[in-house]
């Protein structure tokens, strides 16, 4: 009797581990909040894996590294660019694989991401390029010039901001692929991407490859709770409210500007600051074969209001 109990007993322990391991296997699959439909992850080695984002088409399978030299041809022409030998594509992709699983550039198919790749790429480009309309191939052909402010006008230093304070002896202009300014901004992405940079600002024009992860983390994250991050309106993840609509904020390219610059850029009518970002994003569209005419809807700012209105933003 009491032998059998025990064989029982023991026979049923490897059903019990079989149960409780099947529920664990359950819950993981829903935690990644997809609903009902089949949530399956996809492995593709260091660049992507654990996620259903990596299921798709990853930016190395359709964005190479000539790609890249066509985009920042000139940066590395020392008579002009002033980072030259700085920036890279293995930089680009290896701080791009921090994201990709959680959907940039890996979002909606290899069209979309694509665009996607072009659109933030355009912001970089405008943000960091030394172009002017004489120089050789012309204004668009000169993103990544620069990877810091040459003549800061000012510190960039809020005493105000208690959570992020400045340290002594530490300047805070711009730097980076979204050239990032001010001691808050440097600490809020600083712990986005996991480095001191409130401490070591220096680092954005030091390492590449955190230039653009911050930039890449800044693009992927809403400003504020609640509202969306330039991702998001990029790759139609957003459904903008009443209120949106009637502040003109529709997704596009537009919103991600907005988003990421407010009124410094948008809601100011068609400026010169606003359409060279998006001159760069459609240049790069025909460079990687998309197309400018894929551009997609709502490209412009010009009549936005800002999600954020405030001059206190990412750029100076
Ligand atoms: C993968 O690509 C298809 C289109 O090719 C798209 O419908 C789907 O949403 C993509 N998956 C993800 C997770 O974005
Ligand atoms: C740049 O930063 C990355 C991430 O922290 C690190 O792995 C890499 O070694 C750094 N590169 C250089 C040249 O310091
Ligand atoms: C509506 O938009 C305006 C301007 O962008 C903003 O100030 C206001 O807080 C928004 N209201 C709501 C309810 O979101």
């Amino acid at each position: 009797m009491r032998t059998s109990r025990a064989a029982a007993a023991a026979a049923s322990l490897p059903l019990l581990l079989l149960v409780a391991l099947l529920v664990a296997a359950e819950g993981r699959r829903h935690k990644d909040g997809s609903g009902d439909e089949e949530a399956k992850a996809c492995d593709k080695g260091w660049e992507c894996s654990g996620s259903r984002f990596c299921c798709n088409d990853t930016i190395t399978d359709y964005f190479k590294a000539y790609q890249f030299e066509e985009l920042f041809a000139h940066r590395n022409d020392r008579s002009l660019a002033h980072a030259a030998g700085f920036w890279d594509y293995h930089a680009f992709i290896t701080a791009a694989a921090l994201f990709e699983p959680r959907g940039f550039g890996t979002t909606g198919g290899k069209e979309v991401g694509m665009k996607e790749v072009a659109a933030f790429l355009g912001h970089v480009g405008a943000k960091t390029s030394c172009g002017y309309s004489v120089a050789t191939g012309g204004p668009l052909a000169w993103g990544l010039c620069y990877n810091h402010e040459l003549s800061p006008s000012q510190s960039y230093c809020d005493n105000s901001n208690e959570l992020y304070p400045c340290v002594e002896g530490v300047e805070y202009y711009g730097r980076g692929a979204l050239p990032v300014y001010w001691n808050y901004n440097y600490g809020i992405i600083g712990q986005g991407i996991k480095q001191d940079l409130l401490n070591h600002p220096e680092l954005l024009e030091q390492n590449a490859t955190l230039a653009f992860e911050a930039a890449i983390w800044r693009w992927m994250t809403p400003m504020k709770r609640k509202q969306p991050s330039a991702h998001d309106v990029f790759v139609g993840n957003w459904k903008p409210t009443k209120n949106d609509t009637l502040s003109k904020r529709y997704p596009g390219f537009g919103a991600t500007m907005n988003i990421l610059y407010g009124d410094l850029i948008c809601g100011q009518g068609s400026i010169d600051k606003m359409n060279v970002i998006v001159s760069h994003y459609q240049h790069y569209l025909d460079l990687m074969g998309v197309g400018s005419d894929k551009a997609g809807d709502n490209l412009d700012c010009a009549d936005q209001v800002a999600f954020n209105p405030s001059s206190k933003n990412l750029d100076s």
